[in-house]
C-alpha cells in the first residue's frame, strides 16, 4: 500500500518516502525529514520512516 499516509502532519505518503530512497544516493533518515518534511511535526511516525528506509535499503 504505497499511498498510506506515514505523516500525517505534513501528509507525506509512503510512496512519497520510496520515492525519495530511490532518487537520492545514500539517502538517510535525515534526508528524507529534509526533503520530504515528514517526521518534522509531531515525530511520532519517525520510526515508521525508518522502516520504509530499512525495508527499501535491503532491496
Ligand atoms: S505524523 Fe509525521 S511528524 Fe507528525
Amino acid at each position: 500500500m504505497e499511498d498510506n499516509i506515514i505523516c500525517n502532519c505534513m501528509d507525506v505518503s509512503e510512496h512519497e518516502i520510496v520515492f525519495t530512497i530511490k532518487n537520492n544516493e545514500d539517502v538517510n533518515l535525515q534526508d528524507i525529514m529534509d526533503i520530504t518534511g515528514a517526521g518534522t511535526g509531531c515525530g511520532s511516525c519517525v520510526g515508521d520512516i525508518e522502516e520504509i528506509l530499512e525495508r527499501e535499503l535491503k532491496k
